[in-house]
């Protein structure tokens, strides 16, 4: 199972994030009985041995998803919960969703240049391999930090956090402070992640901490 989780730390109403390969919608996922109505006592949850695990099918009703036609590798994810979007790193992508709904606000193309692909690919690399995979997606105030492998040649650059279009600073191969960047490509097809997908799922209460034993 290769779904990445996250959820806010905040109480009450909290966004659980997904990404999702495309195999969970042909693989269901565990059969455990769905458990998203059921209240639990604190004790209850504490002694469990594991974290309650719910079926794709029990979600859905409250799934948003979102990807774009000939995009995949939405791998990197950012909450600018000031601007109430979600900064999504894609294969030669970069998105801005809304954090309600996951709707799309900006694309932003960020592909490999003719020059560099066919020096990748003289290289005896694949087409697959020479593309631009964002690996590296930071928030910092109103800039965003990104990096990808643009076909073994991994290129950083800062941008406006409201319109990702606009580089206000662009680095090859790290530059000052860039973080060492593995320049390899995700593994093909099913285990690539096709798409991304939110859920608000309501707290009935806060949250207690659990006495460990
Ligand atoms: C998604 O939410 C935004 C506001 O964040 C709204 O403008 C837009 O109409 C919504 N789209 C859909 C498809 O619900
Ligand atoms: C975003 O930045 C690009 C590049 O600087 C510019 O062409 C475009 O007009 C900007 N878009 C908005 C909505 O400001
Ligand atoms: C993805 O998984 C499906 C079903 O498990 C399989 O039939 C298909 O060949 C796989 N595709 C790739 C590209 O591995």
């Amino acid at each position: 199972m290769t779904a990445v989780a996250q959820t806010t730390p905040s109480y009450g109403p909290s966004l659980l994030l997904l990404l999702l390969p495309l195999v969970l919608s042909q693989n269901p996922l565990h059969s455990s009985k769905p458990d998203l109505d059921s209240e639990t006592s604190p004790s209850e949850e504490c002694n469990r041995r594991q974290h309650p695990i719910v079926s794709f099918p029990a979600l859905s009703p409250w799934l948003s998803s979102f990807s774009a036609p000939g995009v995949n590798d939405y791998s990197q994810l950012a909450l600018d919960l000031s601007r109430n979007q979600l900064i999504v790193g894609a294969r030669n992508y970069l998105f801005s969703l809304s954090l309600s709904n996951v709707s799309l606000l900006q694309a932003t193309e960020w592909a490999v240049d003719a020059d560099t692909r066919r020096s990748c690919q003289s290289k005896g690399k694949t087409e697959e391999e020479c593309q631009n995979y964002i690996r590296v997606l930071l928030l910092s105030g109103k800039k965003v930090f990104t990096c990808g492998t643009n076909a073994f040649t991994p290129v950083c650059s800062t941008r406006q956090i409201g319109n990702l279009s606009k580089v206000l600073d662009h680095s090859m191969n790290g530059g000052p402070g860039a973080p060492t960047l593995h320049a390899t490509p995700p593994g093909h097809g099913n285990g690539s992640r096709q798409a991304v997908m939110a859920a608000t799922v309501d707290r009935p209460t806060r949250p207690r901490p659990c006495h460990l034993p």
